[in-house]
């Protein structure tokens, strides 16, 4: 029997229109506020209230206003704020974790102390430092190079990696010190080589239940140069495994992922909703290079089209504490975000774009839309991304490719996600790292 359950979804991005598809495929009589209209969502919805997912006084009045059953948030920025707590209190459970448990996301040095203390694997040589003679000391003796990362939410943009945006340690001890003066404090990490992957798990705080992996592109431009964006795309295989990322490697970063949740609980501050450990497969295995609370946008748009468990089930069974199962199909899933041009550092905003939907959806290829508003006029973020689904990787990829085409504005994306050379590139670069492997294929 379809279930009417009226659900308040908080955010309008490319990653919350895929959660609205699923919840309302699934039966959700959809709600949502965010701070502008996405017209895919506006579709779907039954309400929509326009405001910033961080000012939760005005989505508390939404929620109550549209008299929601639940509430399910898509982005780090009002979890911070405590969203989860303030909803909980006026009577609306809320997928996703609470201000305290957030923290895994919004507070580094948390994040970092909290492994170190429950001795969560596969974390990584850290410190925090509030004194640049200190730090400058520390870097000098460590001799190895480092990450510099600022300590609170940056959207992905303010880390630094030493042979990456840092030429040395030198420069690293410099930006480090930048950030002393202007956050009070830093966190510099050893750094790990390897290459990166997505791993999502939904959690009621206890049972764990694992997503299909994805990897994000996050450089702006091709063969992974230029600026770090929120990400320019993902793919995902059918296996539910990455080329590169064994069965073994999988199995040690699930174990990551189960003892954080078993040690959030220990600590008092149990995590429920979508824990997204971004993971760098070194030589010697997978090591966590940071925690989110929710999921990733883009890889949300990887695996909840392949969903074949109710999302709403699996929502409730968060808020509930009863999770079920999460079964996905095996299918590989390609990604392409359109952004406008000049995105991140200087996007074109306030032009309209044009999406033939009826062209697209011939190819076959899904399309979600993200930073536009409602006349599709650019806001100045990834503006709308197309996801191809299929048996093989190459199929999906083609499917995402041929819908590019029918989206016509001021916008570039990244023709190399998810192609054989940019994925074997992947594979070349572990094996540089000095790993040997059979690659999974694809
Ligand atoms: N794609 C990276 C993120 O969602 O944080």
């Amino acid at each position: 029997m379809v279930k009417l359950m009226r659900v308040l979804l908080v955010g309008g991005g490319g990653r919350e229109h895929a959660t609205g598809e699923a919840l309302v495929r699934d039966g959700a009589e959809l709600y949502v506020v965010s701070r502008h209209q996405n017209p895919g969502l506006a579709r779907l919805a039954k309400g929509y209230g326009l405001a910033k997912e961080t000012d939760v006084g005005k989505v508390l009045a939404y929620a109550e206003k549209f008299g929601v059953d639940m509430a399910f948030i898509g982005s780090e920025a009002p979890l911070e704020k405590g969203i989860v707590d303030v909803l909980d209190e006026n009577g609306i459970p809320a997928v996703g974790p609470t201000k305290a448990a957030a923290r895994l996301e919004t507070d580094k040095a948390f994040a970092r102390s909290f492994m170190e203390e429950y001795e969560i694997p596969g974390r990584k040589l850290f410190r925090v430092f509030d004194d640049v003679s200190e730090m400058r000391s520390w870097i000098d003796d460590f001799g190895k190079p480092v990450v510099v990362k600022p300590l609170g939410l940056t959207g992905g943009k303010g880390v630094k990696v030493v042979g990456y945006q840092l030429r040395d340690n030198e420069e690293a001890k410099a930006y480090a010190e930048e950030l002393i003066r202007k956050d009070g404090r830093v966190l510099v990490e050893e750094r790990t080589d390897g290459v990166e992957f997505t791993f999502q798990v939904f959690t009621d705080g206890k049972r764990v239940l694992p997503m299909p992996l994805a990897q994000d592109y996050p450089h702006a431009y091709e063969n992974d140069e230029g600026p770090i964006t929120g990400g320019m795309g993902s793919y995902s295989c059918s296996s539910h495994l990455l080329p590169f990322v064994l069965k073994e490697d999988y199995e040690k970063a699930l174990e990551t992922l189960k003892a954080t949740v078993d040690a959030m609980r220990k600590n008092g501050t149990p995590y429920r909703g979508i824990l997204y450990g971004q993971f760098m497969l070194s030589r010697e295995g997978p090591v966590i290079i940071e925690y989110n609370a929710r999921f990733g946008d883009p890889e949300a748009m990887n695996v909840l089209p392949l969903l074949k468990t109710s999302l709403l089930d699996v929502a409730e069974g968060i808020v509930d504490g009863k999770l079920g199962s999460a079964e996905f199909e095996k299918k590989a899933t390609v990604v392409k975000y359109l952004a406008p041009k000049g995105y991140p550092t200087n996007p074109v905003k306030g032009v309209r774009v044009e999406v033939d939907e009826k062209a697209v959806a011939e190819t076959g290829a899904k399309l979600y839309y993200a930073s536009v508003d409602e006349n599709l006029t650019l806001l100045g973020s990834r503006a709308i991304a197309v996801v191809g689904i299929a048996d093989t990787l190459e199929e999906a990829e083609g499917i995402a490719q041929s819908a590019i085409g029918h989206v016509k504005g001021e916008l570039f994306y990244r023709r190399d996600v998810g192609t054989r050379e940019s994925v074997e590139k992947r594979i070349r670069l572990m094996g540089e790292f000095g790993r040997e492997f059979e690659p999974n294929s694809c």
